[in-house]
């Protein structure tokens, strides 16, 4: 019996020995590729990254994200390609070329992806695709905002189809995501082919200037089609995509720069469309009387005042999140708060067009309308807003929509302060005009060509027009502004009245989804 149970004994150290030596190697093993991961595409392709004035995507989450925060997934993934020499060990990085996982900004849970430039220019695998559909998915489940810190080289050309496929899988999640969860993409080197469609699709895309890009395909394939000599900047860098094609919503000086622009930024968004957006300690009174304001609009109403000094001076701490400064500027849209609540802000810009003194009078006012971009960059930021339930502040200025066989013509309410540029008609929660508001289907002289053509007295007309339009009571007699106050209380009302509607509930009819023109 004692011999068979030092037997068994013995047998179990055995056992144990070998298993602390597989146990030991799988460690060992475990440790290797960590470090691996860890170093992405080596120490080379590290220093080329810093070289370009570019972080690795390492570096890059551990300045978005509070410290100690970051909680990574599928370090050890790797592609499954074996074509073209990809199947050798040294072409093979544990976590691949994106690194993934959720962590939290100012304590906020955010999930997150950064592509790595280091592994094979960042560019999308079978696998890198799959990791960031998987944080794109619990952050669905969970309610939470996704950012992803884009850096790549597109789809990855030895994998083919199952790269296209992964493609295709983020692309479904982002459209899903649209209105559920904030999507925000920053662009910080250089993307290419598939790796644009995807910031594209997001609720935000911002750039740094001078190393990032975003086009289809680069200059050398440009040039090879269509035999057009153009610049990478000129082809999709951060100034084309901020002011000419609208694609991109702000650009910042270099990474970390952006980076800590984004965790500013995130600070205004509620984490999901069924969380309300957080709520800051505020230091500035809401009652702040703003006295500035009482002699900001011009008496007359064609001269030109900046918008952004009525929107600095009414929100919190004049601190006011300007989203495309740079496209449309007749529109003036962007993040600011009231009360420490999270506000969108929609402003005409009558500063914009209205400095060209060689403009005979009855065109200056044409500059400052509405067209077609201004609208586009106001509707889809309202849309963003109403998505996620952040209350409006319309400041209109505007002598209407800049007529012509591309536009169409609407009310005009120049030189008021309004809450929602939308009517009451529209739903506008709190209407108020300014003394100086004038709120009229078009311009005088355009109003007295039309309906006097032809008769005399059309000075007289023009007269009895402005008397009876150019002010705001036409719209207060039927209760269409809610009231005319004095420009420096604006702060106060507004403060009262968005504390007031933050229980607001409304409901649209069933539907599966509209069709208004896109
Ligand atoms: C595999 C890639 C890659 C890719 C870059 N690399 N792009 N590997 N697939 N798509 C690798 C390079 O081989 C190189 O490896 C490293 O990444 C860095 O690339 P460089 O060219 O040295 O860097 P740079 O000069 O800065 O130029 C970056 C670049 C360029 C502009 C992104 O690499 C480029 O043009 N890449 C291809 C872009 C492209 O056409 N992608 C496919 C689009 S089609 P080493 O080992 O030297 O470090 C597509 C279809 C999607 O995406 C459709 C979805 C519907």
């Amino acid at each position: 019996g004692a011999a068979a149970g030092a037997i068994t004994q013995a047998k179990g150290l055995q056992n144990a020995r070998c298993y602390s030596v597989n146990h030991l190697s799988v460690q060992e093993r475990i440790e290797k590729k960590r470090k691996a991961a860890l170093t992405g595409g080596g120490q080379l392709r590290i220093a080329a990254q810093h070289k370009r004035g570019k972080l690795t995507a390492r570096e890059r989450l551990e300045l978005l994200l509070d410290p100690d925060s970051f909680v990574e997934y599928d370090m050890f993934v790797e592609h499954r390609c074996s074509d073209f020499g990809m199947e050798a060990d040294h072409n093979k990085y544990p976590g691949d070329s994106v690194v993934t996982g959720q962590g939290r900004i100012n304590g906020r849970l955010v999930y997150v992806f950064s592509q790595d430039f280091t592994v094979f220019g960042g560019s999308l695998s079978g696998a890198h695709a799959q990791k960031v559909c998987k944080v794109m998915d619990q952050a669905m489940m969970v309610g939470a905002p996704v950012i992803g810190l884009n850096d790549s080289g597109g789809a990855r050309i030895q994998e083919g189809v199952e790269s296209l496929a992964g493609y295709a899988d983020i692309f479904l999640r982002n459209v899903m995501a649209s209105g559920v969860v904030p999507q925000i993409s920053l662009i910080m080197g250089p993307c290419a082919g598939g790796a644009v469609y995807s910031p594209a699709l997001t609720d935000f895309t911002f750039m740094v200037k001078d190393t990032s890009y975003l086009f289809i395909t680069g200059p050398d394939v440009v040039k090879s089609v269509t035999n057009e000599d153009v610049t990478q900047e000129e082809l999709g860098g951060a100034k084309t995509h901020t002011t000419v094609s609208g694609v991109a919503h702000r650009a910042f000086e270099n990474d970390v720069d952006a980076l800590l622009n984004l965790r500013d930024f995130f600070n205004f968004l509620p984490l999901s469309n069924k969380d309300p957006a957080p709520v800051t300690e505020c230091h500035d009174p809401r009652d702040r009387p703003v006295p500035g304001l009482d002699t900001i609009v011009p008496f007359e109403s064609t001269k030109a005042y900046d918008m952004l000094d009525i929107v600095h001076g009414i929100v919190d701490e004049r601190e006011f999140f300007e989203i495309m400064p740079n496209y449309a500027k007749n529109i003036v849209v962007g993040f600011a708060r009231m009360n420490g609540r999270t506000v969108g802000i929609v402003g005409n810009q009558p500063k914009v067009g209205c400095t060209d003194v060689s403009a005979a009078d009855i065109y200056r006012p044409i500059f400052r309308c509405l067209d077609v971009n201004s609208s586009v960059k106001g509707a889809r930021f309202v849309r963003f807003c109403d998505a996620f339930n952040i209350p409006i502040i319309t400041f209109v200025d505007v002598p209407g929509f800049l007529p012509g066989s591309t536009e169409a013509s609407s009310d005009t309410e120049p030189n008021c302060a309004y809450d929602v540029m939308s009517s009451k008609h529209l739903r506008g929660d709190v209407n108020y005009a300014w003394p100086s508001a004038e709120v009229a289907v078009m311009g005088a002289k355009g109003a007295v060509q039309i309906i006097f053509r032809g008769k005399e007295n059309q000075a007289e007309a023009e007269a009895e027009y402005v008397e009876k339009f150019a002010n705001p009571f036409p719209a207060a007699v039927r209760g269409f502004v809610d009231d005319i106050i004095q420009p420096s209380t604006t702060r106060k009302r507004l403060c009262r009245d968005l504390e007031v509607l933050a229980s607001k509930k409304q409901t649209n009819p069933w539907k599966k989804h509209a069709n208004i023109p896109l």
